[in-house]
C-alpha cells in the first residue's frame, strides 16, 4: 500500500469514527432535543482547539454477539481542548453508540484523559449520556465504574472536575458525577436516581416520572445533588466556561485574575438604605451583594436549594472570590440543615482551590424545630463549622445585621481563623435576640411583675440598647472596625489585598474527620 493509499485509509477510519452509532442514531439523537458528543464537545470550547485522543479504540467483548458490533471511539468522545485559551480535558459519552453505556474500554478512555489531566494539572469535564453499564460486559462494566469513582476521588481537591448531565445517569452511574465538585443538569433531557420509576413502583407501589424523580429540578430544588440547572444545552456550557473563569486549573495555582472593569474604590451610598430599620422585617441580601461585588456580577451555586443560604462567585478588583452570605428573606436567613450542607461544600471547594472566601451575616441563629433536630442539624451544623475552621484561605466578613448565638461563631468569626471582620452599624452580635435573653435573663422580674407584658417590652427594649449593636464584640478586637456600608466595597478590596500573600498550614495529619 502506498503512503496515499495508507492515508485515505486512516482519513476512512477517522470519518468512520466521527460517524458514532451512525446517522440514523444520530437523527434519533436530535429528535430528542439532545445534540451529539461531537457537537456537544464543538460548542463548549473554543473553535478549533480540540484534539481528540483514543478514536479508534473498539471493545474487546464477545459476549452477546458483541464482536460482530464494534465501533470505532466505543461510544466515549475524550480528549482535550481550551476554554477562554485555558487547558481542559474532557469526555463525551456518545449515546448514539450502545445508548452511551459504559463497558471496559469505554471506561479505559476516560481514566486515560483523567490520569493526564492530573499529570498536568487541568480541570476534568464530564458530559455525561449514557445508559449506564454496559450489560453484555457484566461485570467488567462495573470494574470500569470503580476506576473512575477512584480516580474522581483521587483528583477531588487537585482538579477541578466537573459533571455535565445531558441525558440518563442511572444506577451506581451516578456516582462519578456526585464526586465531582459540581453538578449541571439540563432541563427536560437529564434525569440522575439511583433505581428508576419501574423499581420503585414494583418496590414501594409509588408511581412518578422520570422527570419527577430525578430531572433537573428535582435535583436542583429538592435534593441538592445538583447545583446548575440549565435550559438547554448551550446554557449548560456558558455556565461551566464561566464557572471556569473563576477557579484555578488545580490546587497549586492561584485562580485567574481579570482585567478589572469596576472601580475599586466605588463608594455606594445605597447601601445605608437597604437594611431596614425594623430588625424583624427581611430583605433581599442578593441586593447587597450586586452593589459590593464588581460588575454587580456573581455565578451563583446551588441557586435553587436551601435558599437561606447564598453562595458562588464574584469578583473583588479581578479577584475571584467565594461568597457565602444569609439570605434573609428565606427563612429569615436561619441555618438548618441543606444550608450548613451546602455552605460547608462550597466553603471546601474555594478553600482547596485557594479562592479567598467573603462572608455576608445576618442570621438570627439555627432554624428550631424537631425535623431539624431528628435530621442531624448538630451533625450537619457541624460540617460548616469545620470547614470554616479548616479553611486556609483569605477570610473576610461583614456582619450586616444579626449574628446570634453559635450561627455567630459559625459564620466566618475571628474565633474560627477569619482573617479580617467587618460589622455595620447596623450589627447586632449576642449570645442571643433581645426577646429570647429577656425571657429567661429577667423571667423572674417578669412574671412578679404587675403587668408582665409591659415589663417584658421595657426590658426588651433595654437588652437591645445594650447588647444588639457591634460595639461590645468590637470592644474586645472580635470585630477589626465597624464601618459606613457605603465604604463597604472599597474596605473589602483593600483587606482583600493585603491578605493575598497569607501563607497558613494546618497541622500535619492523614486527614481531619469532618462530621459526615
Ligand atoms: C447496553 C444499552 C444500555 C446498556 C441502552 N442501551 N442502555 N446497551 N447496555 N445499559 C442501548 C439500547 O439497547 C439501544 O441500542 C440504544 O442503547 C438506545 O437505547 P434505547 O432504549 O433505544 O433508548 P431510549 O428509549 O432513549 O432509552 C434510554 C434508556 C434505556 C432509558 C437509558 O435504554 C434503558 O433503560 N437502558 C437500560 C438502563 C439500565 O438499566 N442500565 C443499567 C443500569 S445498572 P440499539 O442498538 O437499539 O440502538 C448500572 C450499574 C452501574 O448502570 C453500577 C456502577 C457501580
Amino acid at each position: 500500500m502506498s503512503m496515499d493509499e495508507k492515508l485515505r485509509e486512516l482519513r476512512d477510519l477517522r470519518e468512520k469514527s466521527k460517524l458514532g452509532g451512525g446517522i440514523e442514531r444520530i437523527k434519533k439523537q436530535h429528535g430528542k432535543g439532545k445534540l451529539t458528543a461531537r457537537e456537544r464537545i464543538n460548542l463548549f470550547l473554543d473553535k478549533g482547539s480540540f484534539v481528540e485522543v483514543d478514536p479508534f479504540v473498539v471493545h474487546r467483548s464477545t459476549e452477546f454477539g458483541l464482536d460482530k458490533r464494534r465501533v470505532l471511539g466505543d461510544g466515549v468522545v475524550t480528549g482535550y481542548g481550551r476554554v477562554n485559551g485555558r487547558l481542559v480535558f474532557l469526555f463525551s459519552q456518545d449515546f448514539t453508540v450502545f445508548g452511551g453505556s459504559l463497558g471496559e474500554m469505554h471506561a479505559l478512555k476516560i481514566c486515560k484523559i483523567m490520569d493526564l489531566a492530573m499529570k498536568v494539572g487541568a480541570p476534568v469535564i464530564g458530559l455525561n449520556d449514557s445508559g449506564g453499564a454496559r450489560i453484555q460486559e457484566g461485570v467488567v462494566s462495573l470494574a470500569g465504574y470503580a476506576w473512575i469513582f477512584y480516580r474522581n476521588t483521587l483528583a477531588s481537591g487537585v482538579i477541578p472536575q466537573i459533571s455535565i448531565v445531558m441525558g440518563p445517569c442511572a444506577g451506581g452511574a451516578v456516582y462519578s458525577p456526585a464526586l465531582t465538585d459540581f453538578v449541571v443538569m439540563v432541563k427536560k433531557t437529564s434525569y440522575m436516581f439511583i433505581t428508576g420509576p419501574q423499581v420503585i413502583k414494583a418496590v414501594t407501589g409509588e408511581e412518578i416520572t422520570f422527570e419527577d424523580l430525578g430531572g433537573a429540578d428535582a435535583h436542583n430544588r429538592i435534593s441538592g445533588v445538583a447545583h446548575f440547572a440549565a435550559i438547554n444545552e448551550e446554557e449548560a456550557f456558558r455556565t461551566v466556561r464561566e464557572l471556569l473563569s473563576y477557579i484555578p486549573s488545580n490546587n497549586v495555582e492561584d485562580p485567574p485574575r481579570v482585567k478589572p472593569t469596576d472601580n475599586p474604590k466605588r463608594v455606594e451610598p445605597g447601601l445605608r438604605e437597604i437594611v431596614p430599620e425594623d430588625p424583624y422585617k427581611p430583605y433581599n441580601m442578593k441586593d447587597i451583594l450586586r452593589m459590593i461585588f464588581d460588575d454587580g456580577k456573581i455565578l451563583e451555586v446551588h441557586e435553587h436549594w436551601a435558599k437561606n443560604i447564598i453562595v458562588g462567585f464574584a469578583r473583588l478588583n479581578g479577584y475571584s472570590v467565594g461568597v457565602v452570605a444569609n439570605q434573609p428573606d428565606h427563612l429569615a436567613g436561619a441555618l438548618d440543615i441543606n444550608a450548613s450542607v451546602k455552605a460547608a461544600r462550597f466553603v471546601r471547594f474555594c478553600d482547596a482551590f485557594n479562592i479567598p472566601l467573603v462572608v455576608f451575616v445576618d442570621v438570627p441563629g439555627f432554624l428550631p424545630g424537631t425535623a431539624q433536630e431528628h435530621g442531624g442539624i448538630i451533625k450537619h451544623g457541624s460540617k460548616l463549622l469545620y470547614a470554616f475552621c479548616e479553611a486556609t484561605v483569605p477570610r473576610l466578613t461583614v456582619i450586616v445585621r444579626k449574628a446570634y448565638g453559635g450561627a455567630y461563631d459559625v459564620l466566618n468569626s475571628k474565633h474560627v481563623g477569619a482573617d479580617v471582620n467587618f460589622a455595620w452599624p447596623s450589627a447586632e452580635i449576642a449570645v442571643m435576640g433581645p426577646e429570647g435573653a429577656t425571657n429567661i435573663v429577667f423571667r423572674k422580674e417578669i412574671t412578679s411583675s404587675e403587668n408582665p407584658d409591659e415589663a417584658r417590652e421595657r426590658l426588651v427594649k433595654e437588652y437591645r440598647k445594650r447588647f444588639a449593636n457591634p460595639y461590645i464584640a468590637a470592644q474586645l478586637g472580635y470585630i477589626d472596625d465597624v464601618i459606613d456600608p457605603a465604604e463597604t466595597r472599597p474596605k473589602l478590596i483593600n483587606a482583600l489585598e493585603i491578605l493575598l500573600t497569607k501563607r497558613e498550614r494546618l497541622p500535619p495529619k492523614k486527614h481531619g474527620n469532618i462530621p459526615l
